[in-house]
């Protein structure tokens, strides 16, 4: 069974070099942290074919592009609060 929230972190040498390295290992901490490993599946694919937009990274096919670390860690507790709510119905 798929999980509810697809992370994709495009891992393309653009957007690795220009922080999505260190945004991986902070969503894998922060999916752990937050124990939503049964919620979240957290995967790196290769060059989305829009490095001049990146770092990018695509969740439930929505690509957010010149993620930064503050609009990452905004995006993570949007999904958090978000599931919690959907747990609560
Ligand atoms: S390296 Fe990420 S879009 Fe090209």
């Amino acid at each position: 069974m798929s999980k509810e929230i697809n992370i994709t972190v495009c891992l393309g040498s653009a957007c690795y070099a220009r922080g999505n390295e260190d945004h991986l290992n902070y969503i894998e901490d922060y999916v752990r942290l937050n124990n939503l490993d049964a919620k979240i599946e957290i995967s790196g694919s290769r060059c989305e074919g829009k490095c001049s937009d990146g770092p990018n990274i695509i969740i439930n096919g929505t690509v957010y592009n010149h993620v930064n670390a503050v609009m990452l860690k905004e995006i993570l507790d949007g999904i958090k609060d978000g599931l919690a709510v959907s747990e609560k119905k």
